[in-house]
């Protein structure tokens, strides 16, 4: 049987009172839940990135940090999404180089593949062909709304953003319901695609009988890393995807690109003293995003980083040394991990082979529910 909502509320209570560190405020730690199929078993997570551009510290701390700590608590399934990545423009030698990069990125980041299953979204057939029929359940007026679509499409012309860019969404929602997983970490900007997937899966559970588990998004708290903004632009947020490169903390920058950008980041206009430097992301985005990246690197929160500094050079220095540290063991693993691709591939290889066990098994569900003919 599906999880009920009270159950899902209660696991969305224990995922907001974040953050993790604490073991014992996390969503289920060793829990157990109930599957579609009606056996107990350990509560499961699926998250996935994007092959694009370099990862940065917004992914970092709004998402691969988790992945890394929820493999020790959950059965965790982690995909690079490279069909995802076809929604754009791009080289193909180009992104098979970077499927094993940002592989090769996960692994040094701390993923084991001895306690995660690590895969490319393409290996495993069954993301494409349970795309299709949660398309055929999903409505156009609904994707319309999805506001990445807006953007990205804006970025160009609607009419030549490509099809797949507008059913992204969905082949997301095929990815994380292949997989009966409950928790979904992601940062904040997946909010709304959390949403559309829970939305398809009730739905399709309503119609077609229970298929679904209906997962839950577990997002950072607000000021923890759930949304690192661009360190020139703190409007928006850091994003592989941005124009300039001045406000983006790339995981693997060196310490004195690191220190620099931290050093040149905008900060807010009002003169030194008690006060000044304040969480308040309304008036002061700037020095707010410094205080939660700080925050989020130490465990802490933003007030309580602010309660010790009276100046924003200080804070950006003590900040500029936090990320050196904490991507230093990271580098140094990546350039041992990034001699030996063909180790990284094995690992996808391992990986995609335990992962269509269950999905393909979530897709015969899903085939004899919706209506088709056993082959
Ligand atoms: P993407 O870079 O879009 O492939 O995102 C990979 C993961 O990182 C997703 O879970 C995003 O929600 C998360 N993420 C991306 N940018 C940020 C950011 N600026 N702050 C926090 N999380 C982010
Ligand atoms: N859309 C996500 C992003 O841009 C990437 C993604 C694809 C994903 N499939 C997923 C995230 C499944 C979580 C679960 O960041």
């Amino acid at each position: 049987m599906v999880r009920d909502s009270r159950e899902g509320e209660r696991l969305a209570a224990r995922t907001r009172a974040w953050p993790p560190g604490d073991a014992g405020t996390l969503p289920g730690v060793n829990g157990t839940n109930e599957q579609a199929g009606g056996a107990e078993r350990t509560r499961r997570v699926l998250s996935g990135i994007q092959p694009t551009g370099g990862a940065h510290l917004g992914n970092y701390l709004g998402a691969l940090r988790w992945w890394v700590d929820f493999q020790d608590r959950y059965d965790a399934y982690y995909c690079v999404v490279d069909l995802h990545a076809l929604t754009v423009p791009g080289d193909p030698e180009e992104l098979r180089k970077a499927t094993i990069e940002m592989a090769t990125v996960l692994l040094a980041c701390g993923l084991r593949p001895d306690r995660c299953t690590l895969f490319a979204q393409s290996h495993v057939p069954a993301h494409a062909e349970l795309a299709w029929l949660l398309e055929c359940t999903a409505s156009m007026g609904e994707l319309s709304r999805m506001t990445q679509f807006k953007d990205k499409a804006a970025k160009g012309s609607e009419e030549s953003a490509r099809v797949g860019l507008f059913t992204y969404p969905v082949l997301m929602a095929a990815d994380i319901l292949l997989y009966d997983a409950d928790l979904v970490p992601v940062g904040d900007d997946q909010r709304q695609h959390l949403e559309l997937t829970r939305d398809l899966a009730q739905r399709w559970n309503a119609r077609y009988g229970r298929t679904f588990t209906v997962p839950e998004a577990a997002i950072p708290p607000p000021g923890r890393g759930a949304r690192v903004m661009d360190l020139q632009e703190p409007a928006s947020k850091m994003s592989k995807s941005a124009a300039s490169d001045a406000g983006v903390l790339y995981l693997f920058d060196d310490p004195a690109t690191i220190e620099r950008k931290v050093k040149r980041a905008v900060t807010d206009l009002d003169p030194p003293g008690p006060g000044t430097v304040r969480w308040d992301r309304e008036a002061k985005p700037g020095v707010s995003n410094l205080l939660e990246l700080l925050a989020a690197l130490e465990g802490t929160g933003p007030e309580q980083v602010a309660a010790r500094y009276d100046s924003y050079g200080k804070l950006k220095s003590d900040l500029a040394q936090a990320v050196v540290s904490t991507l230093e063991p990271i580098q140094a693993r990546y350039r041992e991990l990034s001699a030996d691709p063909a180790t990284v591939h094995d690992v996808l290889r391992a990986g995609a082979k335990r992962a269509a066990v269950h999905a393909g098994e979530v897709l015969e569900r899903a085939r004899s529910a919706i209506g088709l003919l056993q082959p």
